[in-house]
């Protein structure tokens, strides 16, 4: 258990725990306010995130801070945003399950510093790891669930929705969703 946050990052900001400490640029560790009751969980840095050491900083994270903003919430302000791994997978490709595995313990410790109330998983990758192995993204999204007195909710990656700007309306409704809890759990 790591007492402070500075002490957690310093920890992780080496980290050789599996093949991506060897492949990445920076090592993207997460971006906003640790004292915030919401965190979002992404997959892992792509090329931008993984040259400037933040997360969702490429087109996917401008449009994810469109949608923030469109709800009244600021990366810097009223979240915190981490991913599932801290290291950039070589081509995007997905994380693989061992990597994961060796990276799950930094957001844990995230999470025990952080204490939120809310998580919301972007994406697949995030949801069945964090919310439910079997969980159907497309038809699940936006549906809460309570797990260890934590409200959870996957919405559809920011990725996704640049491929198929369709869904977009859908994961708007999900922020606004996000935006209920939070009135419902009085956090602002
Ligand atoms: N996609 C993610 O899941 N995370 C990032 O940080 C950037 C893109």
């Amino acid at each position: 258990m790591y007492q402070n946050w500075q002490e957690l990052e310093k920890a992780c900001s080496g980290c050789q725990k599996c093949i991506l400490g060897k492949t990445r640029t920076n090592l993207v560790f997460g971006v906003g306010n640790p004292e915030a009751k919401v965190l979002f969980i992404g997959e892992g840095p792509g090329e931008q995130e993984d040259l400037k050491g933040e997360p969702f900083v490429g087109r996917s994270g401008q449009l994810l801070d469109k949608m923030l903003d469109a709800v009244d919430l600021d990366r810097h302000k009223n979240i915190y945003i981490a991913n599932m791994v801290k290291c950039r997978p070589p081509q995007n490709r997905d994380p693989l399950p061992e990597e994961q595995e060796e990276c799950i313990g930094w957001l844990r410790a995230q999470t025990a510093l952080i204490r939120p109330k809310i998580i919301v998983c972007l994406g697949r990758i995030a949801a069945m790891r964090i919310i439910d192995p079997k969980i159907k993204i497309t038809r699940q999204h936006g549906q809460w669930v309570e797990k260890g007195g934590i409200w959870m909710m996957a919405t559809l990656h920011p990725a996704a929705l640049l491929r198929d700007p369709r869904k977009k309306p859908e994961a708007f409704e999900d922020f606004l969703s996000l935006r209920n809890k939070m009135r419902e759990l009085q956090i602002d």
